[in-house]
């Protein structure tokens, strides 16, 4: 039999997952996860660089797990854990800092962007795409659903292995992303890119009814065109641009009454799923990380015995 390939993505643990999560990496998983020897982490150490709360962090964690089980991910059918629970990635990720200069860093988009919206620039912030290339290096992993936002740090990850290789030889597979086009970048409400450091534009995947109507009749929407085009494109993450049509012809310029569509088309999305969500409980995720740990751990030190071997440091 051949081996199957290996699919690997991760979401920080530092808020609440939103439909931008949703549509750009956890629905491109939940497509392909079965398909493929599959990894999905919570990657806790990178949310370190924007969570300063212990507990909060450890209720993101939670939150995160039961998220992904709600959707309708199943922990048995691939490997569910979190980065922390298994030390190979950040002792790679040193290793990586090791061979990259600042100067490529200095090239990365991720870091002038969140020190832009406010993010404090620590060493973590900067060194963090080597941590995201050992998540993804160490499982020799082939293919990383990710949205558009990440395409950079995949290629960085392949730097970093080629760097390593160059020294010391042959070691790590070839990562590719992928990335889904029609859901590349998820807007927020203001239209901008939706994410977790910004929840005050985000819709929460797992939003209360409220919730979603409050945020979507908060869309920022301009009156000079044919369609409110931030409503739209939400709106074109749940229907087909064929569905859509005779809905927006029917109600143009009537803002109010495609909102009301739109609330009803997310909360139909989002109510079964919140009331799985709601019957996992914080034992249920602990077990499951447990065996996810156990298991991504097994192949991650089988990784870094070679490794450790290969740079000199096991004697
Ligand atoms: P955030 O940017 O919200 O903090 P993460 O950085 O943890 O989220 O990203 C987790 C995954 O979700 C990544 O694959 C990322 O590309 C994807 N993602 C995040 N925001 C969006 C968005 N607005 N549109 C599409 N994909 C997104
Ligand atoms: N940096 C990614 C993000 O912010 C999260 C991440 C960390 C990741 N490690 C990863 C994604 C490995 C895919 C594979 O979205």
């Amino acid at each position: 039999m051949v081996a199957k390939k290996r699919l690997l993505t991760g979401l920080q643990s530092s808020g609440r997952l939103h439909i931008g999560n949703y549509f750009g990496a956890l629905v491109p998983f939940r497509t392909l996860y079965t398909e493929y020897e599959s990894f999905l982490m919570v990657v806790d150490y990178h949310s370190l660089t924007s969570v300063r709360s212990g507990e909060e962090m450890r209720q993101n964690t939670y939150n995160a797990i039961r998220d992904y089980i709600a959707l309708g991910i199943d922990p048995a059918l691939c490997t569910m854990f979190k980065q922390s629970d298994v030390p190979e990635h950040t002792e790679l990720a040193w290793v990586f800092d090791c061979l990259v200069t600042v100067p490529f860093l200095m090239t990365g988009h991720a870091y002038k962007d969140k020190v832009a919206k406010g993010i404090p620039p620590s060493a973590g912030l900067f060194t963090y795409p080597m941590l995201m290339a050992a998540d993804i290096l160490l499982y020799d992993t082939d293919v990383v659903p990710v949205g558009e936002d990440q395409r950079q740090h995949v290629e960085f990850a392949r730097e970093a292995r080629a760097k390593f290789h160059t020294a010391y030889g042959e070691t790590f597979k070839e990562p590719k992303e992928q990335i889904r086009k029609e859901v590349a970048v998820v807007p927020g409400i203001d239209g901008e890119k939706m994410a977790k450091s910004r929840p005050q534009y985000s819709i929460p995947i797992f939003a209360t009814r409220d919730e979603i109507a409050k945020q979507v009749m908060a869309i920022v929407t301009d009156s000079s065109g044919e369609r409110p085009e931030n409503v739209y494109a939400m709106h074109k993450l749940y229907k087909t641009e064929a569905e859509l049509q005779p809905l927006y012809d029917a109600n143009k310029g009537k803002y109010k009454a495609l909102k009301e569509a739109l609330i009803e088309d997310i909360d139909a999305l989002a109510a079964p799923m919140r009331e799985k969500r709601a019957s996992i409980t914080d034992d249920d995720v602990k077990k499951i990380l447990k065996v996810g740990g156990e298991k991504a751990r097994a192949v991650a030190s089988a990784k870094m015995t070679d490794v450790r071997q290969k740079i000199g440091v096991a004697l």
